[in-house]
């Protein structure tokens, strides 16, 4: 509650956070699984003196360093940006907790950087050996900062006995705690998985492109990149289906429950089929690589990929860090608080903007928020600040996402409070209750008035004037 809510239209915030770091993966992933392609097979080109294959990688290098340099910087930047806007109360329990994990991550980053350059730049003047060696630096680096990212992102859907150990005071420990949760290990095998999936099919689509009419190549690029798809493959699944296993209860029904996730689900294994088909055809005949089937497969795996971390998201409702911070960004701890003295009065900006908004409602002996006070004509002004600090951040106002207006709409007079009172036992996705029985009633207030007509409603009506 300490800090200022950021209001995003129709999509509302945590919707950008998604959106950017989907767009990241794609990269992110292609720069870990790509370097470990092109050290691999430029070793393997150095051996055989394969001079073609040699030059094409040299192509495939330019392309890789372009789009995973400037590309993957500039959203994973983009991430912090979103992260800390939408999401304030978990960048804080993440950066207090991961410092240096993350410190850590950029130190590899950092020597990352400099050997794709060298790794690049260098290309003719090191001895193959010596460039082989950098290519393998470069791939090292990438594959540990993906290890060091994925303990953080795992932490927010597990955090393991992390809570339970911070409460106790031992903070000594709590790092590795919360680095080797139970999420790590399996979502380090799929994201290793998918990385490799994911360059193999950057590689058949820059060679769809780039190899032209050369057929002896292009049947080389094609043989040699499937062999990383298909442990690419091996590896998601295992880790997907180990990390699925471990999911809590309430994180399982929830995947199980949402019509919107098996949607998506379904689409995910849609689009992998669609993936393996593709790449069984190109195996039978590699001529067929086209530039529009490389968009394809590289569209297919995104695709997959896209599923994957949307799922992934979806499954911590109503936390964002599992069992510590809510949705909401309030933290779990402050729930009893809140409940017993208002959400409006402890938050800090939102005590701010009702003594400015509303200066009548400061009890002037005390110095506090007496809702009671609240005039007729003001009740759905403050009704609308409770649900832009409670509700705005899984819910849009009214169109948008899972827009409130909508979701609203059946209601009868009174039915709405009962609901916010219960947020949490109704449908076990939203969060408790966090305000003070007052407060439901403002919100009810609110929402019956944005609500749409129900539609029965309506048609009654309409019925009745002819
Ligand atoms: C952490 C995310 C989250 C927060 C915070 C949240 N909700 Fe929800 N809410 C959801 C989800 C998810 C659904 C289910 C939507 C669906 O079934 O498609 C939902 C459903 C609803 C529904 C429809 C209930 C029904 O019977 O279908 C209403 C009404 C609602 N929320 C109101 C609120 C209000 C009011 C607040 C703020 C006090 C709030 N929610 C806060 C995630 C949240």
């Amino acid at each position: 509650m300490d800090y200022l809510w950021w209001y995003v239209p129709i999509a509302t915030a945590p919707m950008l956070i998604a959106f950017i770091a989907t767009v990241h993966v794609f990269v992110s992933h292609y720069a870990v699984g790509g370097g470990i392609f092109l050290a691999a097979e430029t070793q393997w080109a150095h051996k055989q003196e394969n001079q073609k294959y040699l030059d094409y990688l040299k192509k495939h290098a330019k392309f890789f360093v372009l789009l995973t340099v400037v590309f993957g910087a500039i959203t994973g930047v983009g991430i912090w940006w979103t992260i800390a806007l939408a999401s304030p109360l978990a960048t804080e329990t993440l950066i207090r907790t991961f410092v240096f994990g993350w410190g850590t991550e950029w130190v590899f980053f950092v020597l990352e950087l400099a050997a794709a350059f060298f790794f690049y730049y260098l290309w003719d003047r090191l001895s193959p050996r010596n460039h082989t060696i950098m290519g393998w630096i470069y791939a090292l680096a990438a594959w540990i900062s993906l290890v060091l990212i994925t303990g953080i992102t795992a932490f927010m859907l597990d955090p393991g006995k992390w809570p339970e150990i911070t409460q106790a005071g031992t903070q000594g420990t709590a790092f590795w705690v919360a680095f080797l949760n139970p999420q790590f290990l399996p979502q380090t095998i799929a994201r290793t998985g998918a990385a490799l999936l994911l360059a193999s099919s950057y590689v058949l689509f820059h060679a769809s492109i780039f190899t032209g009419e050369d057929a002896e190549l292009k049947t080389l690029v094609v043989r040699r990149s499937v062999r990383y798809v298909l442990g690419g493959i091996a590896l998601a699944v295992i880790g997907a289906a180990w990390s699925g296993a471990i999911l809590s209860d309430a994180a399982r029904m929830a995947m199980l429950r949402a019509a919107a996730l098996n949607i998506i689900l379904g689409a995910g294994a849609g689009a992998a089929g669609m993936l393996v088909l593709l790449l069984l055809l190109l195996v039978w005949k590699p001529k067929w690589l086209t530039p529009v089937a490389g968009v394809a497969v590289l569209l297919a795996s995104l695709g997959v990929l896209t599923a994957g971390e949307f799922v992934r998201e979806a499954l911590r409702k109503p936390f964002v860090v599992v069992n510590c911070v809510y949705g909401n960004q309030i933290h779990v701890s402050q729930v009893a608080k809140l409940r017993e003295t208002g959400l409006l009065e402890n938050g800090r900006w939102t005590k701010a903007y009702m003594a400015e908004k509303f200066p009548y409602v400061v009890d002037s002996a005390t110095g506090k928020l007496n809702l009671d006070l609240v005039k007729p004509e003001d009740a759905n002004a403050v009704g609308e600040v409770i649900f832009m600090h409670h509700c705005n951040d899984c819910h849009a106002r009214t169109l948008g996402y899972n827009g409130l207006s909508l979701l609203s709409t059946s209601a009868r007079k009174g039915e709405l409070k009962e609901l916010l009172l219960n947020l949490d036992s109704m449908i076990y996705y939203m969060p408790p209750w966090c305000g003070t029985e007052k407060e439901a009633d403002l919100l009810a207030g609110y929402l019956e008035s944005i609500a749409e007509p129900h539609p029965a409603a309506v048609e009654k009506k309409e019925g009745g004037a002819q």
